[in-house]
């Protein structure tokens, strides 16, 4: 958030990331957990804080003009759809949950595979009809996609749902912006205020089966009852245990482009600078046990020292690990992080976009 990636230079630019873990579900009832990527043709391009409020200074909605103008021109702006896999098992190897959101997929052990593309080509009729009334949500899956355990994407899956319904209406899923194209649907579902459609089947007024009147059918299961590894222990609502959260934290700083690691420290300064010491020191004591040079520079802004946090305790939620303590006795002095060989698709090159002043 707080580098150059977080404000894409336009939409065309933009790279995109699904975040939360979805599964995979073959006929045979085998399971894959999955990753989604898109990654622009274009190229990755973003900007600086300072470059992006000149264009907000001057202009009001310039990634939708950019879009609709380069569409328009026949441009068509087109994203490679990649996915990472891993097997669906404990992964006790790894030194992190590979269900925790906050933390990618080494791209180095779970390479990218492309698996489809997406082209815009053209700009919508009518906003309203064609983009307001859409509803998308990650509780809406085809056959063969399933949930993960990701805790987060169980909770933005009853939330979507939930705001649609009432944003647009409980037969938002009727509207064609929103309904399948090339299958039929027969959930049961029936009125409710603008409800334009009622399910298929043999008679119209039955809503239930089983049925000696006809009424719509269950449609036949295209997958094993039971998929998936198989589980035992008990379900907790325990936090995540293996959150390793300075490692990748560090890895992407050195990863990015230096022009980058520039702006994030630039922004970090301008927003810590506005808080209150305790803050800005906690702040510095997460930034060094991260990587020393990005703690080091924004402490170097705001006027703290390794010297000034070294006596902070880890905060009562923390539980750190042998290599975080050791990182914590040696702070400010730790050296960089090893990242020979490590690939993160947050990290593809990205292009400065400059703004003329
Ligand atoms: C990885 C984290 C998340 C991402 C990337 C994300 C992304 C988005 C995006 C892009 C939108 C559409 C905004 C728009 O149409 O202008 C949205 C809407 C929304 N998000 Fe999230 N979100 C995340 C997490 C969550 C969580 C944790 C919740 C709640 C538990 C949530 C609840 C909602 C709701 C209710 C809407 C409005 C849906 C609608 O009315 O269509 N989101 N989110």
């Amino acid at each position: 958030v707080f580098s150059p990636r977080g404000i894409p230079a336009s939409y065309r630019h933009q790279q995109g990331f699904g975040v939360n873990t979805y599964r995979w579900v073959n006929n045979a009832g085998e399971t894959t957990l999955v990753k989604y990527h898109w990654i622009p043709k274009q190229g990755v391009k973003s900007l600086t804080a300072s470059d992006a409020a000149t264009i907000q200074a001057a202009e009001l909605g310039s990634h939708t003009k950019d879009l609709y103008a380069a569409i328009e021109a026949g441009d068509l702006p087109e994203w490679e759809l990649k996915v990472q896999l891993m097997d669906d098992h404990d992964h006790p190897e790894l030194d992190f949950d590979p269900l925790d959101d906050t933390k990618v997929w080494p791209e180095e052990q779970f390479p990218l595979h492309p698996v489809g593309r997406m082209v815009l080509d053209r700009t919508p009729e009518n906003f309203f009809l064609e983009n307001e009334q859409i509803a998308f949500g990650t509780g809406v899956l085809v056959d063969g996609l399933d949930f993960s355990e990701d805790k987060m994407l169980v909770g933005r899956t009853f939330s979507y749902s939930d705001t649609q319904r009432h944003r647009v209406g409980a037969n938002y899923l009727q509207l064609p912006v929103n309904s399948p194209k090339a299958t039929t649907v027969a959930t049961n579902q029936r009125d409710a205020p603008m409800s334009f459609a009622v399910d298929g089947g043999t008679n119209p007024h039955i809503n239930y089966e089983p049925s000696t009147l006809g009424g719509v059918h269950e449609a036949a299961r295209t997958a094993p009852v039971e998929q998936g590894p198989e589980y035992s222990g008990r379900l907790t609502r325990a936090k995540i245990e293996r959150t390793n959260d300075y490692q990748q934290v560090g890895e992407h700083y050195l990863l990015i482009e230096a022009w980058e690691r520039d702006d994030m420290v630039a922004n970090f300064i301008d927003a810590l600078g506005q808080c209150d010491r305790p803050i800005q020191e906690r702040m510095i004591w997460h930034l060094l046990l991260a990587e020393d040079e990005l703690g080091l520079k924004v402490g170097a802004g705001i006027g703290i020292s390794p010297e000034d946090v070294r006596h902070l305790e880890p905060l009562a939620t923390q539980n750190l690990t042998e290599p975080e303590l050791a990182r914590l006795s040696g702070l400010g002095k730790n050296g960089p992080r090893d990242v020979a060989g490590k690939v993160m698709t947050h990290c593809v090159p990205n292009k400065r976009e400059i703004v003329a002043r």
